[in-house]
């Protein structure tokens, strides 16, 4: 993934931790790099290995560790640093939503080499919808959970977010019911 996810990954722990838990992620996590470039692709398995260093080092699960990411993301990296990109998503979370399968074209023009996830929505209701996640990558279900969570803070709406179809299951894709 992109450099600036693992960045992401480096400013959550170092803002919420200290610049030493991070120091400790790193090097329990034995990659061999001393900092991130945003705009440059890295190898997968570096995201991994710091996710799971991280929740070893501060004593929760990968889970946990992908949500409170996925959260940050919307929260600091995606207000802060692409605050027109999110804008232009929507009005409000249904709207985000019904727009998000076309969200990462427009980021495919900064980040040319992404692979971006693939959703698509359904049972659209008032207060509800479903979110088809399709993705080329393993184990990241909760970093969905994380970013909608994220993007109801940044609507300023409750969610509840129900996982009603999952890929272990012998499903092709993850089906989030989200509702506010
Ligand atoms: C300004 C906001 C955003 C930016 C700049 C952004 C950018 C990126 C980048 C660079 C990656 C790494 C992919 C790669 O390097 O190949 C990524 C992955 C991902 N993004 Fe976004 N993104 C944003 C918002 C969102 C939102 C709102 C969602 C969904 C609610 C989302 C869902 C994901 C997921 C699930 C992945 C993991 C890739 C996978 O599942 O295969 N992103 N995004």
């Amino acid at each position: 993934m992109y450099g600036i996810v693992n960045k992401a990954i480096q400013d959550l722990i170092t803002e919420g931790y200290g610049v030493e838990k991070w120091e400790a992620v790193k090097e329990r996590s034995e990659i061999d790099i001393d900092y991130f470039l945003s705009n440059v692709p890295y190898d997968d398995a570096v995201t991994y290995k710091l996710a799971v260093a991280a929740s070893e080092e501060l004593g929760i699960t990968v889970g946990e560790v992908l949500i409170a990411f996925g959260e940050y993301w919307i929260l600091n990296t995606g207000k802060q640093k692409y605050s027109a990109l999110m804008e232009s998503g929507g009005d409000n979370l249904r709207d985000f939503l019904i727009n998000l399968p076309n969200f990462h074209n427009r980021i495919m023009l900064i980040y040319p080499n992404l692979t971006p996830p693939e959703f698509r929505v359904s049972n659209v209701e008032e207060r509800s919808l479903h979110l088809h996640y399709y993705s080329k990558r393993v184990g990241l279900q909760e970093f969905v959970r994380g970013l909608l969570q994220g993007l109801g803070k940044f609507f300023g709406v409750p969610v509840t977010i129900d996982l009603i179809q999952h890929r272990d299951d012998g499903f092709t894709n993850e089906i989030y019911k989200v509702i506010w």
